[in-house]
This record gives C-alpha cells, sequence and structure tokens, in this order.
C-alpha cells in the first residue's frame, strides 16, 4: 500500500452526528444520504469516511463491473441488507454474494467488482485510504488477470471470534476484522465492546496509540479524559479522529458500549 498519510498533518476532530447531518446525494452515488464524519478534513482529503443510509433507488441500480483506484477501501454494514454482490472469486462461476447487516467488506486497490442492489433503508458506515476514483471495466476476468494479487474479504458478525485487549484495553474485547496482514500490518480494523463485569477502570492506564485512530461509537457510552485535561463523553454515532500519540485515559463506560475502529500507519 502507498503511504498516503506520510506528509499529511493529522488533525484531531471529534463529530458527533444528528439526524440533520444526512445529505442526499453528498458522495458517490445519488440514492444515498451521506453523512460526514469528520475525518476527510481532519486527515486533508487523504481519508474519506462518511456514514450512509441507502435510498429506494438501491434496490434497482446495479453498478455494473468496476474497480476503485484508492489503496484500500473498506465499509461495515450496520442494518439493513442483503446487498448482492459479485468480486474477483465470482467471475469464474457467475455467483453473487449476499452481504447481510453486520458484516465487514474490505477491498485492495484495483479489485473488480459489481454492486447488483441493495436494500433501501441500509445504514453503513465507509472508509476509504486514498484518492476515491471508479474506473468501469468491459472484461472483468482480463482484469482480474492482470491485478491477480488483488483481494477482497468479509467479516460477518454471526461468525465473529472475541479476544480481549491487551494492557490499557483488557475490559474491552475485540472481534478482529483480519485485515492486518492482509495490508503488512498498516491497517487493522475491528469492532471493540465492554467485557460484561470487567473491572473498571483498569488501573487508570491511559491509552496512547502508535497508530492514526479512526473511532465511532456504535452503542452506549464512554467517558475519557484527555492528556490536557479535557474531558469528553462520547455517546453512539460519535466519531474520534486522533492522530498516533494521542493518550487518554477511559474514565467510565456504559455496559453495553461498543465501537467499530480502524488503526491507520501509513
Ligand atoms: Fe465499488
Amino acid at each position: 500500500m502507498e503511504s498516503v498519510l506520510a506528509d499529511v498533518a493529522i488533525k484531531a476532530s471529534r463529530n458527533v452526528l444528528t439526524k440533520d447531518s444526512y445529505k442526499q446525494g453528498a458522495g458517490r452515488r445519488s440514492f444515498i444520504s451521506y453523512r460526514d464524519i469528520g475525518v476527510t478534513d481532519a486527515t486533508g482529503g487523504r481519508i474519506y469516511a462518511v456514514a450512509g443510509r441507502l435510498g429506494k433507488e438501491a434496490e434497482t441500480v446495479a453498478t455494473g463491473w468496476h474497480y476503485h483506484t484508492c489503496e484500500l477501501q473498506t465499509a461495515y454494514t450496520f442494518a439493513g441488507g442483503p446487498a448482492t454482490f459479485q468480486t474477483g472469486e465470482d467471475l469464474a462461476g457467475n455467483t453473487t454474494k449476499q452481504i447481510g447487516s453486520q458484516t465487514f467488506m474490505c477491498m485492495s486497490k484495483g479489485h473488480p467488482h459489481n454492486e447488483l442492489g441493495s436494500t433501501a433503508g441500509g445504514t453503513y458506515l465507509e472508509l476509504v485510504i486514498g484518492e476515491m476514483g471508479t474506473v468501469p471495466i468491459e472484461d472483468p476476468a482480463a482484469h482480474l488477470g492482470e491485478h491477480a494479487d488483488s483481494w477482497c474479504t468479509f467479516a460477518k458478525r454471526e461468525d465473529a471470534v472475541w479476544k480481549p485487549g491487551e494492557g490499557a484495553r483488557s475490559f474491552l474485547s475485540f472481534w478482529d476484522f483480519g485485515i492486518t496482514s492482509k495490508t503488512g500490518g498498516k491497517v487493522t480494523a475491528h469492532i471493540g465492546r465492554r467485557i460484561p463485569g470487567s473491572q473498571f477502570p483498569a488501573n487508570g492506564v491511559a491509552y496512547r496509540g502508535d497508530a492514526l485512530q479512526v473511532l465511532f461509537v456504535i452503542k452506549g457510552w464512554v467517558e475519557l479524559v484527555r492528556e490536557d485535561g479535557t474531558k469528553e463523553r462520547n455517546e453512539a454515532e460519535t466519531c474520534l479522529c486522533n492522530p498516533a500519540g494521542t493518550a487518554y485515559t477511559e474514565t467510565a463506560m456504559s455496559d453495553d458500549y461498543e465501537f467499530i475502529e480502524w488503526l491507520i500507519k501509513l
């Protein structure tokens, strides 16, 4: 993967989404309402991130085979589905996949795919690293032959394996989406949640990440204090973008606290 963040001064940002944040067509597709979660501005446009809600036309609009020019495209569906989808591995048998709710998708640069329709009202979060370009493909098999090392992977919540966090995050458990090795250790994505009945706070130890952290609260709430003493309470639909090196200590959280997180070292 190209190092798209090397010369970018990442700003810290904290965005709270509301119903009013939806903007119809403020993105690639006219039938999607988008909510900017603040990461695009915080990263000088090198990372694009939105929450989206599919409109009625999503059920009948097919994209045709295409690929993207970004370094990595990731998306997590919260609700709705299934979406019908074809990727490189479906080419030989002309098969399709059904992508339901609570599924993570990750695709490398250049991987051919074809979106055949999805359920109206579905909601998702998308995070794209690098400049997003879309290029139609006339001959997907030939294209795949030229991009044989490209890949697409899915992680479904029904198959999730939850593992306890380490050190300052030992009161959380994580469902890892399995993209760390696929991206050469540069990008990790997972869902974290409080371990029920875990001791909290864990020794008052601060979390200090060595990667750009994008964290979106899915459920519950968390209160934390930052190094400069700033306290904040982050409830569902709050998105944090923290540059590498940012430290904070969680001081309280709800039993049902759950978040999706990307840790990016580029
Ligand atoms: Fe696409």
